[in-house]
């Protein structure tokens, strides 16, 4: 399940998000998470399976489209779909725009887009 980012999982967030190689050095990590809690075009929400956080996504919003910078799931939980399901939901919240990719994210987006291909 998809919920919204609280600041009260800050820390749950902050470990999800230092799975992704860029985010490793704590100093970058809080920039990030910063400019979630502060810019209103930046979202961020975390995948529930239970009652355990196991998955982020971050997107940022823009002029037409918007970004996916973040996407990251507990190892443990990795090649379970999640990460598929978390892009589904976002693109279902927002089916009005594009999403569009990072450096970092786009591989994965790309994953996403053949997988919904293969399925039509
Ligand atoms: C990327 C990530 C979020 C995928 O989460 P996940 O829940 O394991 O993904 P799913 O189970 O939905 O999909 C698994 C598929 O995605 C592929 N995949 C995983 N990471 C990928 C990447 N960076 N680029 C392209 N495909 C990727 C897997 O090989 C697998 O392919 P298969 O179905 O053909 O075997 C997860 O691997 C992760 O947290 N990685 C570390 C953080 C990171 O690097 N994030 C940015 C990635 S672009």
């Amino acid at each position: 399940m998809l919920v919204r980012y609280k600041k009260s999982c800050e820390k749950i967030a902050m470990g999800l998000l230092s799975f992704m190689p860029e985010e490793r050095e704590l100093k970058k990590l809080k920039e990030t998470m910063n400019i979630y809690q502060t810019n209103s075009n930046w979202h961020l929400f975390l995948w529930k399976e239970g009652e355990a956080f196991v998955g982020l996504v971050g997107i940022e919003l823009a002029e037409g489209h918007y970004t996916l910078q973040h996407i990251s799931v507990n190892p443990s939980f990795h090649g379970e779909g999640i990460g598929h399901a978390m892009v589904e939901k976002v693109q279902q919240l927002i089916p009005d725009l594009e999403m569009h990719g990072t450096a970092f994210t786009e591989a994965f987006l790309e994953k996403c887009s053949e997988a919904k291909l293969a399925v039509i």
